[in-house]
């Protein structure tokens, strides 16, 4: 036995357990008031804390002239830092959260709270929980009980109530099934982690989880979410990442073959700043990050259990775990970009027979081929509508009459803007989204109506009540399918 004290693992637990006086999401609406109460200086205010992630003073909704700001040597250094489109999404975001964390735990306490404050998740994926798409109630009323600002409220998100009619594509765990960790830039899986890059702050190719379901809430909730500039200024983005790292550890404690990277580029290449509580400044590399239980203070979920686990495992996902991913194959593409300024826009892929048939033949060697969607350079400006996309094989003069085909997921716009201006890291190429489709094409295969030859993907802009008419110049560079 060492002689060391235990040590105090604070527990993360689902926000729909919590909303009762002197629980952690109790604490943290006290919490997050003070925070806000604190100048965009102090590295341990809400707007300093924010702009970490992303900061634009075109976008700040808090901007006053003469307002104090950080010095621009300590932006250049400490600002718009998230990691996006790249394999170290999971951890910069992990190791952003765990001193946020210590910076909403000390408040806590100077407000008279417990020491093991945690951050609350929200596990909007949850199917035991008839609320689990809502947004908890102690995040939807402007003012409190006595009439004093709620803090976790803010303006202009996509819906009033709690509900943002979340639909099932956007909470789907499908990548919890994908066990590389790190896939490729471009054509197939990017893995459930994210392409390997360099330092990344927007651009690029988003890993399957990043994708799913982390893009698409942020686009569900809108407003200051719907921004990667603001977004961490909405108190239920620290939740919505809580979840993302939370199924980080699902992932790596389904079975021992769901691994992080032990690549040394992703281990120790590139290490994170952020100031904890007292406004010292702590770096991180990925690989210090990889265990929750010895990150800063330590932390754990309350629930990481696989919702796979009863059922079987799926051929295709075991055959992916066998070996390295074979070279993917560009079989079809459309002939121009796709630009998406109507409800209903539909574009042809044109295939590349021979090469489609010779890539199945070799892919086949080793494993069952896969086929991907690819969305490529997204690019657009100003608030973007969001689109479902589907594919279809629509009988030959039927082509344009209104079918939408099989549903292939949604078409996120988070950080699109970011990644489209021409003077950023990617010269303004936008962001690309791989769907992985072979199901689909499964499907319509057994249904005896796939010809490759005549696929067809509609884009469907989704209504909703609360939502404005879009500024709509959101634009696909390109429409590809990949074999893998
Ligand atoms: Cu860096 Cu949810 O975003």
């Amino acid at each position: 036995m060492s002689g060391s004290p235990p040590r105090i693992v604070r527990t993360r637990k689902d926000v729909w357990t919590l909303g009762n006086a002197g629980d952690d999401l109790f604490w943290y609406q006290k919490a997050v008031g003070l925070l806000q109460s604190r100048p965009p200086t102090d590295p341990t205010s809400w707007r300093y804390l924010s702009a970490v992630h992303g900061y634009d003073p075109q976008s700040d909704p808090f901007a006053q002239s003469g307002d104090p700001l950080p010095s621009n040597a300590d932006q250049q250094r400490f600002w718009n830092q998230c990691q996006h489109q790249t394999w170290f999404f999971l951890p910069w975001h992990r190791a952003y959260l765990a001193c946020f964390e210590q910076i909403v735990a000390a408040a806590v306490v100077t407000l008279g709270g417990p020491p093991d404050w945690a951050v609350p998740y929200w596990n909007y994926s949850d199917t035991a929980n008839p609320n689990a798409r809502l947004l908890h109630p102690f995040f939807v009323g402007q003012t409190l009980a006595d009439g004093s600002p709620n803090p976790l409220w803010v303006e202009g998100r996509n819906s009033t109530t709690g509900d943002f009619g979340i639909p099932d594509a956007d909470v789907s765990l499908g990548a919890l099934r994908d066990a590389p960790f790190t896939g490729a830039a471009s054509g197939s899986d990017p893995g459930f982690g994210g392409p390997k890059t360099i330092f990344s702050h927007f651009g690029g190719t988003s890993g399957r989880l990043e994708n799913v379901p982390h893009n698409q809430i942020h686009d569900d909730i809108g407003g200051l979410m719907g921004d990667p500039d603001t977004a961490a200024l909405d108190p239920i983005f620290w939740l919505h990442h809580a979840n993302i790292d939370r199924l980080w550890e699902v992932w790596t404690h389904r079975d021992p073959s769901f691994r992080d990277p032990t690549d040394p580029d992703w281990l120790a290449s590139l290490s994170f700043e952020f100031h904890d509580a007292s406004g010292t400044v702590l770096t991180f590399t990925p690989a210090q990050v990889v265990d929750p239980s010895q990150l800063l203070h330590g932390y754990q979920y309350g629930d990481i259990s696989d919702p796979f686990a009863a059922a079987p495992r799926l051929a295709a996902e075991v055959a992916m775990t066998a070996g390295p991913p074979p070279h993917p194959e560009l079989v079809g593409a459309s002939a121009q970009a796709v630009v998406l300024d109507s409800p209903v826009t539909t574009a042809q892929v044109a295939f590349r027979p021979q090469v489609a048939r010779a890539a199945r033949a070799r892919l086949a060697a080793a494993r069952p081929a896969r086929a991907y969607l690819n969305l490529e350079n997204v690019t657009g400006t100003g608030r973007l509508a969001k689109y479902d996309v589907y594919i279809d094989v629509p009988p030959p003069g039927q082509e344009t009459g209104g079918r939408q085909g099989l549903l292939a997921g949604g078409l996120s716009t988070f950080g699109v803007q970011k990644a489209s201006r021409p003077g950023g890291p990617h010269g303004g190429s936008g962001i690309t989204t791989v769907l992985d489709i072979t199901d689909l094409v499964e499907r319509l295969r057994r249904e005896g109506r796939w010809d490759e030859t005549r696929l067809h993907v509609t884009f469907v802009r989704r209504g909703g009540a609360g939502r404005q008419p879009p500024a709509s110049n959101l634009r696909v560079g390109r429409v590809s399918v990949y074999y893998g």
